[in-house]
């Protein structure tokens, strides 16, 4: 993927299986020709990392600190070992951590994003393993607290970027945004097939609302 080789561990979300981690290479503008919604040569917090591609292939793209955080120790490892495998173990940081618990208090970045679990499960759902926890958010309890915290995690002029899908509840999220004093500002759009469905994946800005 992205042009080069990765490790894969079980139990981690697997790109090879979903368009969707290509799509947010593309959406970031860490592969294909749009113009990176990141900042280059600035500070990147991937929320979510999985097998750490994008976390990676961000330092191999000029970020010179690199945070990636994952509720999955398995994920944890993944990105650790693809990090080491592309020679930027010393500038990745790979961290177990539910969002930002496991951040210092005053971290802050230039860039936070994760590529969510934006299917909607009933706030009263368990999960069954941690894999599930790659896919689904009962209540979406976990972006409520995204869209809550991660502006807060910025550096001046810092972007809060969340990747979400059609399939799950736009509607629902951005009333979950208004309530927390947040706004979400479509930066980029993308239409891809899975399967014979088409699906559409977007890229929110978090704003803080006036
Ligand atoms: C859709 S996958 C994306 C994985 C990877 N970024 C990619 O694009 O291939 C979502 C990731 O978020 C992680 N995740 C889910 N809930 C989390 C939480 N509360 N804190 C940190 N990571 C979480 C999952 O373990 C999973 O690795």
């Amino acid at each position: 993927m992205a042009g080069r080789e990765w490790d894969l561990l079980d139990g981690v979300f697997a790109p090879p299986f979903s368009a969707t981690t290509g799509t947010a290479m593309e959406l970031l503008g860490l592969t294909g020709d749009h113009v990176p919604a990141y900042r280059r040569d600035g500070s990147f917090l991937e929320i979510g990392s999985g097998t750490g591609i994008i976390a990676v292939t961000a330092a191999l793209a000029g970020c010179g600190r690199v945070v990636a955080s994952d509720i999955s120790p398995v994920a944890v490892e993944n990105t650790r070992l693809n990090a080491e495998r592309h020679g930027v173990g010393g500038r990745v940081r790979s961290v177990h951590s539910d969002l930002f618990d496991a951040l210092g208090p005053d971290e802050r970045f230039d860039t936070v994003y994760w590529h969510s679990n934006f299917v909607l499960a009933p706030a009263e759902y368990s999960y069954r393993g941690d894999h599930e926890r790659a896919y689904v958010d009962p209540g979406y309890r976990a972006h409520r607290r995204y869209l809550t915290e991660a502006p807060l995690r910025l550096a001046p002029g810092g972007a809060a970027l969340l990747q979400f899908s059609t399939r799950g509840d736009v509607d629902r999220l951005r009333a979950i945004a208004a309530a927390c004093g947040r706004t979400l500002v479509t930066r980029r759009r993308r239409e891809f097939a899975e399967g014979a469905e088409t699906l559409e994946h977007l890229l929110f800005e978090i704003r803080e609302s006036c």
